[in-house]
């Protein structure tokens, strides 16, 4: 009874320890890296946590989607960065991104950018006609304004155009963790959990987030089961 409390009471501070120094650790790779706001795919701008990166690319590969819809552009690496993906798969992938200014002087013929709020039916009835177009997959990938308000206006528009099989992803929920990020509270997360209580048709894919222990996306990566 004793050595089973004991060690019970071990893995628990075990477990403890270990949140603790993945969070530490976070801490101070967000700050060094000043929160990957200077990383760059092929000399293009990008501001993804690298871990992060590189599930998405295992996800795109994985999924093959005929249409990425990305919110938030930013200055146009990732949309680029999905688009190369789709060069080097040779699948007949596009990406849609939507951002409210043009930050960047970037084309790629797999691309098409638009300009105007995510939350506004105009920009939503265009990428609604795109995703119709399209036989294949469809994955939404959420990245422009953080605010629990805007996520939930974005995944009451764009969640549904995610495919059976295929990933919403909301970016970000970090805010709603890392105390340096209080100020953007709430954040993407409560938009998370409230959308899964009226949405059964999705579910947190908890592996593919916490693969590398640290990750901004929190419950991020929403898998449209049916
Ligand atoms: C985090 S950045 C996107 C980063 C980009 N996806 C990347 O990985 O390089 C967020 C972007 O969302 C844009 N944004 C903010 N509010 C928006 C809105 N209502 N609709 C569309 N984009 C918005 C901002 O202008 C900003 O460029």
């Amino acid at each position: 009874m004793y050595m089973r409390l004991r060690s019970l009471v071990l893995s628990a501070y075990n477990a403890l320890f270990a949140r603790a120094v993945e969070k530490l650790f976070f801490h101070q790779l967000v700050t060094k890296t000043n929160n990957f706001g200077k990383s760059n795919w092929l000399g293009k701008p990008i501001w993804q946590n690298t871990f992060d990166l590189w599930i998405a690319q295992e996800t795109i590969y994985e999924i093959k989607p005929s249409l990425i819809i990305e919110c938030g552009t930013n200055r146009g690496g990732s949309a680029y960065f999905y688009a190369q993906l789709f060069d080097l798969m040779g699948t007949d992938g596009k990406v849609v991104s939507v951002d409210i200014e043009k930050l960047h002087d970037l084309s790629h013929p797999r691309v098409t950018y638009l300009i105007g709020s995510s939350a506004s039916e105009e920009i939503a009835s265009q990428i609604r006609e795109m995703a119709n177009q399209v036989s294949g997959p469809v994955l939404v990938i959420l990245d422009s304004d953080h605010s629990e308000d805007h996520v939930a206006k974005e995944l009451a528009l764009y969640a549904h155009m995610t495919t059976v099989g295929s990933y919403c992803l909301v970016q970000d929920g970090i805010i709603d963790e890392l105390f340096m990020f209080r100020k953007g509270r709430p954040g993407p997360l409560p938009a998370i959990e409230k959308f899964l209580t009226k949405h059964p048709e999705f579910e947190i894919d908890h592996e593919r987030c916490e693969r590398f222990l640290v990750t901004h996306h929190p419950k991020g990566w929403l898998k449209r089961i049916k």
